[in-house]
């Protein structure tokens, strides 16, 4: 298996990372991926910056817009709002909301990627920080969002669910997409290989890739579709909606996994709705 967010690091040679399943802690699921960003936010905004767009709120490799999919509420009932994202890269979504008049604040772990965020325009606070550890007082903000931000990477979901949920509003929303569960069971591969089972869906191991010395330098976390669910319950919010966006056919691009051959047969992404009663 290869990593499921991210173009991972790959296995094997001397030079590379070896790629492997084993526990890693939250400090060193961290570390980790601080550095790995860090290292890679150059190839990655490469890589996908023009189909993430500048300015555009994408909440997935299969391309579902904010502007369509209104997971937010309408747009035009944000102007004003103050909206945190989080794992926000190069914070596309937040200038994205800022151009429909919300106040976002862009929060990342890897500085690297919020200097691309300064690179194309970014006009709002960006704050370097982990999403374990909300630098922010309780009942900041309206909404928050994360599109394949941080849930994907920490070891403890429900410590950033708590954290977000003591940062919004009564009555605020947070919603977050996510690889869908089920692709933890299939090789992370764009054609046919991608098609068969070849891991347990039950098997939560995370993904590392560590150097010689045995040192995560990425890792990845697997949470079950019931795993998902019961993390937002127990972090206190209510979820109304679990978004599984269908492959468009205008979407003939492929993104390390992603693919419209696998993309008109098994989920790709998994998005969740969460409201702070
Ligand atoms: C797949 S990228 C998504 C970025 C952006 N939303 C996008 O669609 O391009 C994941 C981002 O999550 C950030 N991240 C990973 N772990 C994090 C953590 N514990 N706290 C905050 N951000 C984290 C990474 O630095 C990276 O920028």
């Amino acid at each position: 298996m290869t990593s499921q967010t991210a173009t991972g690091a790959g296995a094997g040679t001397p030079d590379e990372p070896e790629a492997t399943r084993r526990a890693a802690g939250v400090a060193e699921s961290a570390r980790a991926n601080r550095g790995w960003w860090d290292r890679n936010a150059d190839e990655y905004q490469v890589e996908h910056g023009t189909f993430l767009g500048d300015d555009r709120f994408v909440w997935c490799p299969e391309g579902l817009d904010e502007v369509e999919a209104e997971l937010l509420g309408p747009a035009e009932q944000l102007a004003g709002r103050p909206v945190l994202e989080i794992g926000a890269g190069a914070a596309q979504c937040s200038r994205w909301l800022a151009a429909q008049g919300a106040h976002p604040v862009a929060l990342d772990l890897s500085h690297r990627q919020l200097q691309h965020a300064l690179r194309i325009g970014a006009t709002f606070p960006l704050v370097c920080a982990d999403a374990g550890a909300l630098p922010f007082a309780d009942a900041s903000f309206d909404l928050a969002c994360s599109a394949y931000g941080a849930l994907p990477f920490v070891a403890d979901p429900v410590l950033v669910l708590r954290e977000v949920r003591r940062v919004l509003r009564p009555g605020g929303r947070f919603v977050f997409s996510v690889t869908h569960p089920i692709r933890w069971a299939f090789p992370d591969e764009p054609g046919p290989e991608g098609l068969s089972v070849a891991a347990s869906y039950f098997d939560r191991t995370p993904y590392v890739e560590q150097d010689d010395a045995g040192r995560a330098v990425y890792v990845e976390h697997h949470r079950t579709l019931g795993d998902r669910v019961r993390d937002i319950v127990t972090a206190g919010f209510r979820l109304v909606d679990l978004v599984e966006p269908e492959w468009p056919s205008w979407n003939t691009s492929e993104w390390g996994g992603w693919s419209p051959l696998r993309g008109n047969l098994i989920p790709g992404t998994a998005i969740f709705v969460c409201v702070r009663d």
